[in-house]
This record gives structure tokens, C-alpha cells and sequence, in this order.
């Protein structure tokens, strides 16, 4: 028998001869299909491990889904993964269908496949836009030679709520550095050709405003003013359109009274309008069906229509799309239109992808290639160095002791989105420092299960692992306690109402101090934790290690001990206390901002305005000096320059950030907005000039219904400093 996908090859071959591009040969390819073909290629479901066998009996569900596979009425998968798997299932739809068109495998690539990079946040605080890029890259690279070839990142949402477990997927809470970032991580993704089996085709999710959830909760309503959505959600999703995103995600939540699936005055207007984009919308698992729940859809046939009319073009996992699409393309002529719009750009991102082909493209034995080494580059440079005492870099001649639940953890270190890493496979800190360092346990941070789809169980009963550490290291110099939160506290589905570090870790972390010795705290975590003012001013030093992934351990050792630089600077502001969220460095000035002797000025009776730790922060083992800064404006904008000298003694590198503030156009601006930032790495006493643009066009600023404006009147402020609340400020009155 002429398998089906060489019939499917054999009938258009002459078409295919003429026409190269993507879209056109997706157009020919729609002109073999049946309704309920194009339909079929919006359906994408999960798994599918077993439907490489024979078709199942007694569970009619899998059936079903086997069914629809064997019919050609699956468009693309998720979560399989690995060659033979893929190659498996795509034999299924490529020799049993009619038409043979392969299908897409998707799945959660976010900091990594097998050897995991930082979790994204972490490496937001690089600040280091190559390295993000050559991060995702590597990604790319593990994921593809396991058969894989879409990934459902970047996520792009911008976010001010360290309550949100999220956060710790995004790049943080500013629209620049995040729309830098995703182009980053959009080019390390899917490299200069998607049909290359080697990049993968990226998403930007969620799209919009998931990252603004009402007190931080997972899922929740989300709300945001106008402005808030043109200035801040929807610049991340641009910059990465532009860099030309193959797919974006809607997300779960809804906002302005309709879940964000549904929202067509967005997915049209917004996305596909103003932006441009025209590749593929899918929706979030299950949101197509969730506008049900949210009160929206009355049923899944309704939401089904609903959502296909907003523009999203595949359906994961709600099966909505497969139980009514038909039907209702055939009741509708636009739905019968717009199902073959979505499955034609579905097939064409098949063609660009190389799939058409050559179904088995990422499918061929290639040598997995060894990215740890990128994975310890990344882990060095997202730890920000928070609070210095002198005392690191360690002296080597100093005896350490190291203790606290995350010093020998091996697993909750690697973060939230390991779909395909293997448990417990982190190389820990205390592995790393063995020869020369004493470790000993103290009590655990959680008991029972670590898994991805389940709650952690705290410890907040047996203490007393933690004496018996302090006893073992009592004749140790200097104490390094490794603290913070689980991987598996942090991600979806994990907000948190309060963000202490746990009671048994705080009773290690006084105990420690009560020893007199120093005590370097090296927090792990997944999201601005806030540390309690006794444990900042009582410990030494504050190194945030974030959650490091697969080679934070010998990443952190050796930033302790001084062979590399700590090197991030923080992407998100630090809160004081959890009252002050959601605070963000880019707010505005309130018609009384105080400070005022009395009472009638904005600001809290019980606590300060100011941060913890301000966006942009990070200290390094050198200082530095900014001075003389001096503006030249030309006709496009202005250029700053400054001069910076590295005033200690060893060699570093500063991130000199550019913030504009802007008064008096006739609109309200952030007190200040980062514009620019450039790294800059000086020897021991060395001096030089650093210069930084900021274009007239970068003072644009959307208003309430979306419009444009240029900033032409007004007081204009440039400063450059090493983080958005130090610096030196140049003033000018426009025009
Ligand atoms: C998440 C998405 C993810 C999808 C597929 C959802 O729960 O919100 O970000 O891509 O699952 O795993």
C-alpha cells in the first residue's frame, strides 16, 4: 500500500514545485482538506503515550482521542517528548491518515530541557541580553533532539506581584528590560530559520495581563487600568512579534469583564491589528472551556464559537473546537471561514517548521549536545548580591560551615518547569564545596512528596535538626545557611499570602546569629522574598541565588568564594512587607507625595514607601563612582554620557542603567522609566567614560485608548545610576 503521507506528497507535488513560500503551500495543502480535516488541525490534546498501540478498549474517553488521532483530527500535541516517542506517534498520523500532515510537539521549555538554566526571573537579572539569548538556544538545542519542536515560552508577562508564583516564569515588572528580554529569548528560540532542527518555534504568553492577577492569586480576575495595558502588558508581546514570534498564548485569566481567550477587541485589535502578528493564537490548557467556569460561555459549544470568532486558533485540551467545530462551520459560513484561516496558519507553521517535508525532522539521532556549561554561565550571572559586610568574597584560609535546607538540596533548587530534568539531578552547593567546607544538615524545610502537580508540605514541627547543625559547625569561622523556598513553592498554581522565609528556617537563621560567627545568607528562591529586618541587619552578607537550576552549586561556590563576580541586578522591586504590593519603582508621583510632618500625604502609618531592595539593584566585589555627567541632544534624542570609575580593588562590572523622568506634557509619566543600560567592566582604578542614547521616540507613551504621544513640552530628566533609586540627573525644559 502507497502510504498515505507519500499519496499526500504525490498529489501536490506539481503545486509545491511552484510555490516556496510557507503560506502558499499551506493554501494548497487547504484545498485537499475536508472540513472536519481543517478543523482537526485546531484540536491539539495531551500525551498520547498510548496511542501508539493498538486502539484501546474500556475507556472510552482515550478512545476517542485515539479516534480523532487515526482520523487526522489532531493538529499538534503536547508534553511527548523524546525520539522514539515522536517518531512513534508521528508514524500514527503521517502512515493512518488520509492526508498524512504531521503534527507539531509542544511543550513547556522554559528554563531549559534536561540540564536546567535559572528559572527565567533569575536570568532576567542578568541583564545580559546574550546570554539570555544563547540560554534559550541551548534549550532549544536539548529540546529538539528529543524530538520536540514548539515550546510554549517565552512568557512575557509583566508583573509587580511577588505574591503571584509566576513571576518566577516572566522577566520581571518593567516593560523595557522585559521587551529586550523576550526579543532575546524569542532569537535564542527559534534562530534565524525555524525549519533548522535545531531552534524551536516560541510562544509569547499570556496573552494579556496574566501577570496582574487581583491580590496575587493564580487565575484570578486580573485588573489593570488603559494605560497599564499599553504601557506596560503589551510592549514584552510586541518587541517579540517583531522579533518574530511563531505563536502566542492566551492566557487563563479574564480582564475588563472577559476572559482573555474570548477577548477579540484584543486578539483582533490589539495582536493581529496593530502588532501585526499573524501566526498562530493558541489558547492556555483548557482556557477555551474555563470561560464556562469564569461565567462568560454558556456552554462549550458557545465557548467554542466564541473563542474561535476572538482568534484563537487551537484549541488545547478544552475539546471544543473537535465536538463543535464541525457543526458549527458547517451552520456558519464566517465560522467555516475562520476555521480555515486558523488551520492554514497552523499549516503554515508546519512548513516553516520543516515538518511538511520532512515529518521526522527533529526526530534524527543527533548528538546531545552538553549544555551545562551554559547552565553554570547563566546561574553565575543571575545571583544578585543584596548586602556585603566585607566578608566575601570568602577568604580561603577562613573555615566555613554550611548548613540550612537548601545547602545540600538537590532538587528544589532546580525551579518550577523541569518537564523533562531529572529529579534530584541539581548539582548542590554543599557538593560543590565539599573538600574545603564543613556541611552539616539542619531541619528540613518540607517532609512528604516534591512534586510538580502537588502542594509542598512545610516542616513546621521538628526544629531541632537545626541545633544539632549549629553543634557540628560550632568550631567553623564564618556560617553560610542556605535558605529560601522549594522550586515547587513558586511557579503555577503557587501564590503565596505571606513571603517570610519559613518559621524553622528563621529559627536557624536567629540561632546562627546567636553564635556570634559571620553569617552569609544565600537565598534561594523564586520570587522577591521578603526578609525580616532582624535577619538583613544581622547577617554579613546576602547573596540571592534565586533558583539556579541544574548547576547553581558549583555557580553559587564560586561566586562565594570569589572566583567569579556576583553579576545580576534585580529585575523586580524587593517589598518590605506584603502590604506594599504591588509597588514598583516606575509608579507615579500621587498629588501629595509627601514626606509632610502631618498625616494628609500618601504613605502607609505602619510602614515606609520605600523598597527593600530598589529594581535595578545588585552590588558587585568592587565599587564603583559615577561622575560628570553630561547631555548632548541632537535631532533624534539625547546622548548621556558619564564617568565611571571602578574604586576598589578588584576588577567588576557595573550595569549603568538610564531612567527618564518626564513632567509638564499634559499627561501623567512614571516618576522615572529605564530606557537603556549597558555593562561595563573596569580593572582596579580604571576610569571611563560610558555613554547612553535615549531617543525622542522611547518618550512615547500610549494614553487611555491607546493613542501615541510624543513628549515635546515639558521638564525632561535624564539619570544614570546603578539602580532605579541612585544616580545622577540631567534636567532640561523642552521645547
Ligand atoms: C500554563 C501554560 C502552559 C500550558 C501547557 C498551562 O497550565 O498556564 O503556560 O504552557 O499549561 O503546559
Amino acid at each position: 500500500m502507497v502510504s498515505r503521507l507519500l499519496a499526500f506528497f504525490l498529489i501536490p507535488t506539481a503545486l509545491f514545485a511552484q510555490v516556496k513560500d510557507a503560506a502558499a503551500r499551506a493554501d494548497s495543502v487547504l484545498a485537499l482538506m475536508t472540513l472536519e480535516e481543517l478543523v482537526g488541525q485546531t484540536n491539539q490534546y495531551n500525551g498520547f503515550w498510548n496511542a501508539t498501540g493498538p486502539m484501546p478498549e474500556g475507556n472510552d474517553w482515550l478512545e476517542a482521542r485515539v479516534k480523532a488521532l487515526k482520523n487526522g483530527l489532531v493538529g499538534s500535541v503536547l508534553n511527548v517528548s523524546g525520539v522514539n516517542e515522536v517518531r512513534a506517534l508521528q508514524k500514527v498520523v503521517v502512515e493512518e491518515t488520509r492526508l498524512g500532515i504531521p503534527l507539531i510537539f509542544g511543550l513547556d521549555v522554559i528554563h531549559g530541557y534536561r540540564s536546567l538554566s535559572p528559572i527565567p526571573l533569575a536570568e532576567a537579572s542578568s541583564w545580559d541580553l546574550e546570554a539570555i539569548e544563547a540560554s534559550a538556544h541551548a534549550a532549544a538545542l536539548e529540546a529538539t533532539s528529543d524530538g520536540i519542536n514548539w515550546t510554549f515560552a517565552p512568557m512575557v508577562d509583566i508583573s509587580r506581584d511577588p505574591r503571584w508564583g509566576r513571576v518566577m516564569e516572566g522577566a520581571g515588572e518593567d516593560p523595557y528590560l522585559g521587551s529586550r528580554i523576550a526579543e532575546a529569548r524569542v532569537r535564542g528560540f527559534q534562530g534565524k530559520d525555524l525549519a533548522d532542527p535545531s531552534t524551536l518555534a516560541a510562544c509569547l504568553k499570556h496573552f494579556s495581563g496574566y501577570g496582574f492577577p487581583l491580590a496575587g492569586r493564580d487565575y484570578a480576575t486580573t485588573d489593570f487600568s488603559a494605560h497599564t495595558l499599553y504601557n506596560w502588558i503589551l510592549p514584552p508581546f510586541e518587541a517579540g512579534v517583531r522579533a518574530g514570534a511563531a505563536t502566542v498564548m492566551t492566557a487563563f485569566s479574564a480582564a475588563n469583564g472577559i476572559p482573555s481567550t474570548l477577548d477579540s477587541a484584543q486578539l483582533w485589535g490589539e495582536l493581529r491589528g496593530r502588532m501585526g502578528f499573524d501566526g498562530v493564537v493558541v489558547s492556555d490548557w483548557g482556557s477555551i472551556a474555563e470561560t464556562i467556569a469564569h461565567g462568560h460561555a454558556k456552554d462549550l459549544r458557545e465557548a467554542a464559537r466564541l473563542s474561535l470568532a476572538a482568534g484563537c486558533d487551537v484549541d488545547m485540551e478544552s475539546d471544543a473546537y473537535l465536538r463543535y467545530g464541525l457543526e458549527l462551520a458547517r451552520s456558519n459560513r464566517s465560522d467555516s471561514l475562520r476555521f480555515r484561516e486558523s488551520a492554514r496558519r497552523i499549516l503554515e507553521l508546519k512548513f516553516k517548521l520543516g515538518l511538511m517535508d520532512d515529518p521526522y525532522l527533529y526526530c534524527k539521532q543527533k548528538s546531545l549536545p552538553d549544555v551545562r556549561p551554559q547552565a553554570y554561565e547563566m546561574a553565575v550571572k543571575s545571583t544578585v548580591l543584596l548586602k556585603n559586610k566585607g566578608i566575601l568574597p570568602l577568604n580561603p584560609s577562613l573555615r566555613v560551615g554550611l548548613t540550612g535546607p537548601f545547602a545540600a538540596d538537590k532538587n528544589g533548587v532546580l525551579g518550577n518547569w523541569r518537564v523533562s530534568a531529572k529529579d534530584q539531578s541539581a548539582q548542590s552547593l554543599a557538593e560543590a564545596t565539599e573538600a574545603s567546607w564543613l556541611f552539616a544538615p539542619s531541619a528540613p524545610h518540607s517532609i512528604g512528596p516534591e512534586a510538580f502537580a502537588t502542594e509542598l508540605t512545610l516542616n513546621s514541627t521538628d526544629f531541632s535538626g537545626n541545633d544539632r547543625a549549629l553543634k557540628a559547625l560550632r568550631s567553623q569561622q564564618v556560617l553560610v545557611l542556605a535558605i529560601g523556598e522549594h522550586g515547587y513553592e513558586s511557579g503555577e498554581g503557587r501564590s503565596r499570602a505571606s513571603l517570610r522565609i519559613s518559621l524553622v528556617q528563621q529559627d536557624l537563621v536567629r540561632k546562627a546569629f546567636k553564635t556570634g560567627k559571620p553569617v552569609v545568607l544565600v537565598v534561594y528562591a523564586g520570587r522577591p522574598l521578603i526578609l525580616e529586618p532582624w535577619m538583613q541587619d544581622g547577617a554579613a552578607a546576602i547573596l540571592w541565588a534565586w533558583q539556579p537550576g541544574s548547576m547553581g552549586g558549583s555557580a553559587v561556590a564560586d561566586v562565594l568564594k570569589g572566583l567569579r563576580e556576583p553579576y545580576g541586578r534585580l529585575p523586580m522591586t524587593f517589598v518590605r512587607s506584603e502590604g506594599q504590593i504591588p509597588l514598583h519603582y516606575d509608579g507615579f508621583s500621587s498629588g501629595r507625595p509627601g514626606p509632610k510632618t502631618e498625616v494628609f500625604w500618601s504613605h502607609y502609618t505602619d510602614e515606609s514607601n520605600t523598597p527593600a531592595f530598589p529594581f535595578g539593584f545588585g552590588l558587585s566585589y568592587t565599587s564603583f563612582d559615577y561622575k560628570n555627567l553630561r547631555v548632548q541632544p541632537s535631532n533624534t534624542g539625547w546622548t548621556a554620557t558619564l564617568t565611571l570609575s571602578n574604586t576598589g580593588t578588584r576588577a567588576g562590572s557595573e550595569v549603568v542603567q538610564l531612567y527618564s523622568s518626564r513632567l509638564g506634557n499634559g499627561q501623567l509619566y512614571p516618576t522615572k522609566a529605564l530606557k537603556g543600560f549597558q555593562r561595563v567592566t573596569l580593572e582596579p582604578g580604571e576610569v571611563r567614560d560610558v555613554q547612553l542614547i535615549l531617543t525622542r521616540e522611547a518618550l512615547r507613551q500610549r494614553d487611555g485608548l491607546g493613542k501615541s504621544h510624543p513628549f515635546e513640552r515639558g521638564t525632561l530628566g535624564i539619570t544614570l545610576g546603578p539602580n532605579s533609586s541612585e544616580g545622577l540627573t540631567w534636567t532640561t525644559d523642552l521645547p
